[in-house]
C-alpha cells in the first residue's frame, strides 16, 4: 500500500488562502511602498484583492503616500525608530501593480520583522526589508477585519527563529517501493514526474504561497535518501534546481538540497569519498561553488550519512564530524548551511541480543561530538529516540549538545499516525514536544529551557546560573512535507490543519494549537467558520490521543505493518533486525530501559527526568512500557491494570472515531461538497482501521495474557 491518492484533474484546493480571506484587505485603500522584489510580491497580492472586493491600490515609493490610505504597507528604517519616520503625504502618484522580480538577491538571516500599528481603524505595516513586508501581509490576512478593528495598537512581530523548513522526501524517479514521494500519502510529487522536474511549477508557486502565509522560509527539494539520478541534481540538473529555486524565491523561500556524502564517487568519478581526502574536499568545493553560482540565495545541503544504508565517514573511519566539517568548509564561503541528521542507528541488529537498544544510539553517536561541529553545521535530531511515534520521550540528543546548533526534526507527512487517512491534528504533540523542559519536572516553570528554546537559541539556562541566559547557537526547525499534487494538497483535507499549524509554530512556538485550529478554520472556511470550527474542534482537538488510544499502547510504539507502516500487525517488527521491539509475552510486556536492570537510555537523561523515568512509580502512565518491561497486571497511575488499559482505550478509540464521524456530519454540507466527499471516504477507511487495530489488539493481548476483559465486551 502506498497511499497515494488518485491523480486529480480539479484545481487544487485553496487550503488557508481561499480568495475571501482577502476580503478585509481587498475592500480598503492601501498602499504599497517600497522596492524589492517580495514588496513586488506584496503589492500583486494587494493589488488583486482590492480589484476584487472594490477598495483601492497604489504603488508608492517609500516616504510617498495618500492621506487618505486605510492601509499602509511600507520598507522602513530599523524598527526602533519612531513610526512618524513614514510621511503619508497627499497628491502622490501611484504606479499601480509593479511586479519588479528584482534581481536573485541574498537575504541570508534577513530581518523578518514588523510593525503593527492601527490608529483610528487606520494601518500601518512597516518592516526593515521586503521580506518583512511579505509577514506583514500575512499576519494582516489572518487576522481579516480584525486588524482593522479594536483600539489602537503598535506591536512588533518577529520570528523565533531564522531557520523554518521544510524537508521534502520526493523522488525524481519513481521508486520501485517508495514511489514518487516516500512516506508521501497525497498523490504524486508537486516536483518530479516519473523522472523529470515538472515543466509546470504551477502548483510549486501556489504552494511557495501557502507556506509564505504561515511563515516557512526554506525548503529541501528532494529525498534524504538520495539515489542515482536525484544525487545529479547537485550536478548536471542543477538547471532544474535554478527553476524551483526561481518560484520559491518570489515567496521569500530559499531552496536547498539533499545530498548523498557519495557523491564524489558517483558524480564526480574519484575513488573514494572520504572526508579527510584532499580530492574529496575540493570535489565538494567546486560543487558548491557551481551550485552557488547558479543560486546566489542557495541554502545549503541535508545529508543522511550512515544511516539506513546511505554512505557516510564511518566507511572511512571517520566520525560525523569529519563528514560534515567537511561539507560545511565548502559551503561556509557561500554562507550555506549543512544539515546533518542524527538518525544514525543500526538496521542491522540481532532481535535476540536485548542489549542493544536503538533507542540509546542517536545520543551515543552525537553527544561526544558536541563541540566539534563546524558553525554552519545543524544536527538535525527527529523528537523522539526512534522514529516519529505517535509517542515517544523527546530525545535526549537536544538537551546532550549545548556548543552544537541542534535543529528539532517533526514529521508533518503522517506515517505513523493514520498516513492521512487518518483524521490526527499533530500540533497538540508538537506543542507538548516544543514546550519540554529537560531540567525541570512537568508542569513547573522555573526558567530552564524548553525543547523550543534549544532549537531557537533562546531562553535561559537552568545550568548556567552565572549568566542567566542560554545563548546558544539556533538550529531551528525542520520537518517532513506531507504535500503533494492531491487536490486537496494532503490527501485528507484536515491533514492541511497540521501543516498549518506546523509553520506558525516555527515562527511562535509558544503559539495554542487550539488558537491555531481557529486561525486555520476561519481562513479556509471563510463564510461558516463558526459552525465548521465547532465541528473540526470536536474531530480534531483530541485526535491524536484518539489515534493512540486504538494503536500501539503506552508508548510502546510499531506494532504496525513492516515496509509500509499502515494498519496493525503487532509482531510485524519484532522479529527483524529494525530494533523496534515490545517483548510481549505470556506474563507482560515492555522496554527495560532502565539503568539499573535495562538497557540504560533513562540515564541519557539530565535530572529530574533520567530519575522521573527510571522509577516505575515516577515514570508517566503514557511512556511506561518505553522505559519498563511490566507485567499485565501492573496498576498505573491510573489504577488501571496495564491489560484492561489495553481493553478499554481500544474500545474508546473506536467510540471516538465514531463520535468524530457525528460531529463533522452535522456540518458537512456547509462545506464545498467535493471536501465533504473527501472527508467521508476517509472517515470510512478510519473507522474501519480503527476497528481492525481495536480488534486485532484486544485479540492478541487476551491470547497472550489470558486475562478476560473486566466489561466482557467483544474479544475474538
Ligand atoms: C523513517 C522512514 C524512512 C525514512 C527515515 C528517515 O525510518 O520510514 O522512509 O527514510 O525515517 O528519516 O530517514
Amino acid at each position: 500500500m502506498t497511499g497515494a491518492s488518485p491523480r486529480s484533474t480539479h484545481a487544487p484546493h485553496p487550503a488557508w488562502l481561499p480568495d475571501d480571506a482577502f476580503a478585509a484587505i481587498g475592500r480598503r485603500r492601501v498602499v504599497v511602498a517600497g522596492d524589492g522584489a517580495l514588496a513586488g510580491t506584496v503589492a500583486e497580492e494587494v493589488a488583486a484583492a482590492t480589484a476584487r472586493f472594490g477598495g483601492a491600490f497604489s504603488r508608492l515609493e517609500v516616504g510617498d503616500g495618500v492621506a487618505d490610505a486605510e492601509l499602509v504597507l511600507t520598507l522602513a528604517p530599523p524598527l526602533d525608530e519612531p513610526i512618524e519616520t513614514i510621511r503619508i503625504a497627499a497628491g502622490s502618484t501611484p504606479s499601480a501593480g509593479s511586479t519588479d522580480e528584482g534581481p536573485a538577491t541574498r537575504h541570508d538571516d534577513a530581518d523578518e520583522s514588523f510593525r503593527f500599528t492601527r490608529e483610528a481603524g487606520s494601518v500601518v505595516v512597516q518592516a526593515p526589508t521586503d521580506i518583512g513586508l511579505l509577514r506583514g501581509l500575512f499576519h494582516l490576512v489572518r487576522l481579516g477585519e480584525a486588524a482593522f478593528e479594536g483600539p489602537d495598537a503598535d506591536e512588533t512581530h518577529a520570528p523565533a527563529t531564522d531557520l523554518r523548513m521544510l524537508d521534502h522526501w520526493d523522488n525524481v524517479d519513481a521508486h520501485p517501493t517508495m514511489g514518487q514521494v516516500e512516506r508521501g500519502y497525497s498523490g504524486g510529487s508537486i516536483f518530479y514526474d516519473n523522472g523529470f522536474v515538472r515543466a509546470d511549477l504551477s502548483r510549486v508557486e501556489r504552494y511557495a504561497r501557502l507556506l509564505a502565509a504561515v511563515g516557512i522560509n526554506r525548503v529541501a527539494i528532494n529525498n534524504v535518501n538520495v539515489n542515482e539520478h536525484e544525487a545529479r541534481l547537485l550536478t548536471d540538473d542543477l538547471g532544474d534546481v535554478v527553476r524551483i529555486a526561481a518560484v520559491f524565491r518570489r515567496w521569500g523561500i530559499r531552496v536547498h538540497l539533499s545530498v548523498s556524502f557519495a557523491s564524489p564517487i558517483a558524480l564526480g568519478g574519484l575513488t573514494t569519498s572520504d572526508p579527510l581526502d584532499r580530492d574529496v574536499a575540493h570535489w565538494w568545493v567546486r560543487a558548491a561553488a557551481r551550485v552557488w553560482d547558479a543560486i546566489p540565495d542557495f541554502g545549503g545541503f541535508v545529508v543522511k550519512a550512515d544511516s539506513e544504508g546511505q554512505p557516510g565517514p564511518f566507511a572511512y573511519g571517520r566520525t560525523h564530524a569529519d563528514g560534515a566539517n567537511m561539507l560545511a568548509a565548502a559551503v561556509e564561503p557561500h554562507e550555506g548551511l549543512i544539515h546533518w541528521r542524527a538518525f544514525v542507528y543500526d538496521h542491522r541488529q540481532d532481535w535476540r541480543d536485548r542489549t542493544t537498544d536503538r533507542a540509546r544510539a542517536a545520543y551515543d553517536h552525537f553527544h561526544p561530538l558536541d563541540g566539534a561541529f563546524s558553525g554552519n553545521v545543524i544536527v538535525q535530531v527527529k523528537y523522539g529516540p526512534l522514529d516519529f511515534q505517535v509517542r515517544e520521550p523527546v530525545s535526549p540528543v537536544l538537551a546532550a549538545m549545548p556548543q552544537t546548533r541542534i535543529a528539532l526534526e517533526l514529521q508533518v507527512t503522517q506515517e505513523y499516525s493514520g498516513q492521512q487517512r487518518h483524521a490526527v491534528y499533530l500540533g497538540p504533540q508538537w506543542s507538548q514536544i516544543l514546550g519540554f523542559r529537560f531540567w525541570e519536572a512537568a508542569g513547573r516553570d522555573g526558567g530552564s529551557p524548553t525543547v523550543a528554546d534549544l532549537a531557537t537559541g533562546r531562553g535561559k539556562a537552568a545550568e548556567d546560573p552565572g549568566t542567566g541566559t542560554w545563548r546558544k547557537p539556533a538550529g531551528g526547525f525542520a520537518a517532513v512535507s506531507n504535500v503533494g499534487d492531491d487536490e486537496f494538497w494532503t490527501g485528507h483535507p484536515f491533514a492541511q490543519a497540521n501543516l498549518y499549524a506546523y509553520g506558525r509554530l516555527c515562527w511562535d512556538p509558544t503559539l495554542d494549537p487550539g488558537a491555531l485550529l481557529d486561525e486555520w478554520v476561519s481562513l479556509t472556511f471563510p463564510g461558516e467558520a463558526d459552525a465548521v470550527g465547532q465541528a473540526v474542534h470536536a474531530v480534531l482537538d483530541r485526535s491524536w490521543e484518539t489515534y493512540e488510544q486504538y494503536t500501539a499502547p503506552l508508548g510502546v510504539g510499531f506494532m504496525v505493518r513492516p515496509g509500509h507502516h499502515y494498519g496493525p500487525d503487532v509482531d510485524g517488527y519484532e522479529y527483524t533486525p529494525w530494533g523496534t521491539y515490545h517483548f510481549a509475552d505470556r506474563d507482560g510486556i515492555g522496554v527495560d530501559r532502565t539503568v539499573r536492570t535495562g538497557t540504560g537510555y533513562a540515564g541519557q537523561y539530565p535530572s529530574p527526568w533520567r530519575e522521573t523515568y527510571e522509577s516505575l512509580s515516577t515514570c508517566p502512565d503514557e511512556l511506561l512500557l518505553f522505559f519498563h518491561h511490566v507485567p499485565y497486571t501492573h496498576v498505573l497511575h491510573s489504577g488501571k491494570t496495564v491489560i484492561q488499559h489495553i481493553y478499554d482505550t481500544h474500545f474508546e478509540g473506536v467510540a471516538r472515531v465514531e463520535r468524530m464521524i457525528g460531529a463533522w456530519s452535522a456540518v458537512s454540507t456547509l462545506v464545498d461538497p467535493r471536501f465533504s466527499e473527501r472527508v467521508a471516504e476517509r472517515f470510512a477507511e478510519q473507522l474501519r482501521s480503527a476497528t481492525e487495530w481495536r480488534d486485532q489488539l484486544n485479540t492478541y493481548f487476551f491470547r497472550k495474557s489470558g486475562i478476560a476483559d473486566e466489561r466482557g465486551r467483544s474479544i475474538y
